[in-house]
């Protein structure tokens, strides 16, 4: 079964907290990821930022692959490029197992989402603050995720967006129960949860563990508000 839906699968995994390695140690990529393993994170998030899509460079399919080598933790990569369709079969040939594309990004992202589902990944759909959840009505049977941007993507160490949370629910009402629903920006113990009471199954959380020297303890301080939903 693939990674991914391994996790999917499994009901008592469903609340998780996934590292968004924007802020770690390049230099050390092995390392961190043995921290983070020791810490007990289960799934990576990988921000790519094309400098187009959005103003800020990030990393693209070499870092990756050299993930993929280095873990066999399923890969959520959360694209920020503009026109995602061309790029999307290399991220899984490199090991991506979950896709996210944004709805701004693509004038057809039903047609991505069936093209990252054709390919063996899970697909996902991520909408900025300001974005109408129109699309996702006509998109919802394509989606295996939906990712609620809480900041304007770009930038990790953004104040959480409150606002995300009306449209968590939203979402839910929308995808009902099979969809996974993901929150990405400025999640800490401070936000994450009205997160999760708002129906949000997955967060995405940057400065709150690499700031921290502990990342186990910051990674259990966040599992722990989360799961007593
Ligand atoms: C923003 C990214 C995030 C973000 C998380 O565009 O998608 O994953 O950097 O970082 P924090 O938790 O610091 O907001
Ligand atoms: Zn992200």
């Amino acid at each position: 079964m693939p990674r991914v839906s391994r996790l999917l699968s499994l009901a008592d995994q469903n609340l998780l907290v996934l590292p968004s390695l924007l802020l770690c140690d390049f230099g050390n990529l092995e390392r961190e990821i043995a921290r983070l393993k020791t810490a007990g994170v289960q799934a990576l998030h990988l921000d790519v930022m094309d400098g187009n899509f959005v103003p800020n460079l990030t990393y693209g399919l070499p870092i990756v692959s050299a993930l993929r080598r280095l873990t066999d933790m399923p890969l959520d990569t959360h694209l920020m490029i503009c026109r995602p369709e061309r790029y999307v079969q290399a991220f899984v040939d490199a090991g991506a197992d979950m896709v996210t594309v944004h709805a701004e990004a693509t004038d057809k992202p039903q047609a991505v989402l069936e093209q990252i589902r054709d390919l063996g990944a899970s697909a996902g759909l991520a909408f900025n603050p300001s974005t109408s959840l129109d699309v996702l009505k006509s998109c919802a049977k394509s989606c295996d995720l939906v990712l609620v941007m809480s900041v304007e993507a770009g930038f990790g160490g953004q104040a959480f967006d409150p606002s995300a949370v009306g449209r968590i629910r939203e979402v839910r009402s929308i995808v009902g129960d099979k969809v996974v629903i993901e929150v990405d920006g400025g999640i800490n113990e401070d936000t994450i949860d009205v997160c999760a009471s708002a129906g949000a199954q997955w967060f995405v959380a940057g400065s709150a563990i690499f700031k921290q020297s502990d990342y186990g303890q910051a990674l259990h301080g966040l599992t722990r508000l989360v799961t007593q939903h």
